[in-house]
């Protein structure tokens, strides 16, 4: 196998994560839902715009620093929360929030992560965000909320895409949709990966780290999975977006956001940001890929939010597109936990190194400098 500093591309990353984990992992980490048709939106988005290249610009230096809610970031990406990181490597959480933060951006953490919101903090010189649900159990909430304080994370991204569950096929054919449990079919899969297989053995075991306390004691893996899954509402409002923005009272995100409409409801709510993703399509089946949308919503929005993307980032250049059509920045998630399963921390580093080397290439072959001077200029559709 491939050392990691032989891999030179996010896609040529998922190789090797796929060579390293037991499928049902992979499947978990790949998958989105039903047919996969947004999946391959996401992808294909990017596709649809070409470059418009200046030349004779002096781009011997190349800026990418950018802002994501009132923090300088060096490049204009964050990781995205992921939930689980455990499963992909024993480190998890903690290899993804020190890679991160090395490459000089933010973190955003999941609120079904296998490292707790102390923990992770403890791992972390650098920006935290905290991804939250607006779930049944207020007082859970509110600790998150607190303990996020606390810790001093700098904002909240309140998921709003998860009225129900993803049908996510992949997960039903290999578990019923309880990913984190070794069930038969995984156990014999992860005989063929002994290292991932050793690593899940004798390092501390996965749990539901943001959450212990909540769970009623002694609970075995499946009940967890059912306790938690229990917990999203399909009636979450407005209203309940707005009283968490209060009761947090600081940088306020809604994540999930897919059409103009719920842009600009956001935006007169007061929301610090907005996130245009279908979750990876991970969701619902036939949503728009936010690059679809997002000339549209920064017409509507743009001077009064700030705006970031996600879903089927791979290359640099999908990066720089976004940004040219007026996002802030895009956050990235399969990209890095390919490198979290292909290498653990070496392999985050390796993904936002091969990002950032492929960003300021395409900055300097279109002749545009810094990311403060990229506009839609640059890019058109491609006919
Ligand atoms: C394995 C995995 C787990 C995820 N878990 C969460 C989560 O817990 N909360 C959340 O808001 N989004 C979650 N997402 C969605 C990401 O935050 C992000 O929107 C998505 O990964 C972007 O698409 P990309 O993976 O193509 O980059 C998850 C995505 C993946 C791939």
């Amino acid at each position: 196998m491939a050392n990691i500093n032989e891999i030179f591309s996010i896609l040529q990353m998922r190789d090797m994560a796929k060579a390293k984990l037991p499928s049902v992992m992979f499947d978990y980490l790949e998958g989105s839902s039903e047919d996969e048709l947004t999946f391959d939106w996401n992808r294909n988005s990017f596709s649809k715009y070409e470059f418009v290249p200046r030349t004779l610009n002096d781009v011997s230096s190349i800026d990418l620093s950018s802002t994501f809610q009132g923090v300088k970031i060096d490049l204009p990406i964050i990781s995205a929360p992921t939930g689980m990181s455990r499963m992909f490597h024993w480190e998890g959480e903690k290899a993804v929030v020190r890679a991160t933060h090395k490459a000089g951006t933010a973190y955003a953490l999941s609120t079904v992560s296998t490292t707790s919101i102390e923990d992770v903090a403890k791992e972390s010189n650098g920006p935290l965000f905290f991804q939250i649900y607006a779930w049944h159990n207020q007082e859970m909430v509110l600790d998150f909320i607190e303990r996020c304080k606390k810790q001093n994370y700098r904002g909240l991204m309140l998921a709003v895409d998860l009225a129900s569950l993803g049908k996510r096929e992949r997960d039903l054919r290999n578990g019923h949709g309880r990913p984190a449990v070794l069930r038969r079919n995984t156990a014999l899969g992860a005989l063929g990966k002994p290292e991932w297989l050793f690593n899940f053995l004798t390092k501390p075991k996965m749990r539901m780290a943001n959450m212990v306390n909540h769970l009623p004691h002694g609970a075995d893996a499946l009940k967890v999975v059912d306790t938690v899954n229990a917990q999203f509402r399909a009636d979450v409002s407005w209203k309940d977006a707005e009283q968490m923005m209060k009761q947090w009272n600081g940088k306020f995100m809604l994540k999930g956001i897919q059409c103009v409409d719920d842009a600009i409801k956001a935006a007169e709510l007061g929301v610090s940001g907005i996130i245009l993703s279908n979750h990876g399509g991970r969701q619902l089946d036939g949503a728009p890929a936010a690059m679809d949308i997002l000339p549209e919503v920064v017409a509507a929005v743009g001077s009064d939010v700030e705006i970031f993307v996600d879903g089927g980032i791979t290359r640099g250049s999908d990066i720089i597109k976004a940004v040219a059509l007026g996002a802030t920045g895009c956050l990235i998630g399969r990209a890095y936990l390919y490198g979290l399963a292909a290498g653990g921390e070496e392999g985050v580093t390796r993904v936002y190194d091969i990002l950032k080397d492929e960003m300021e290439r395409v900055m300097k072959l279109i002749g545009c400098p810094s990311i403060s001077q990229l506009d839609s200029s640059y890019v058109r559709k491609h006919v």
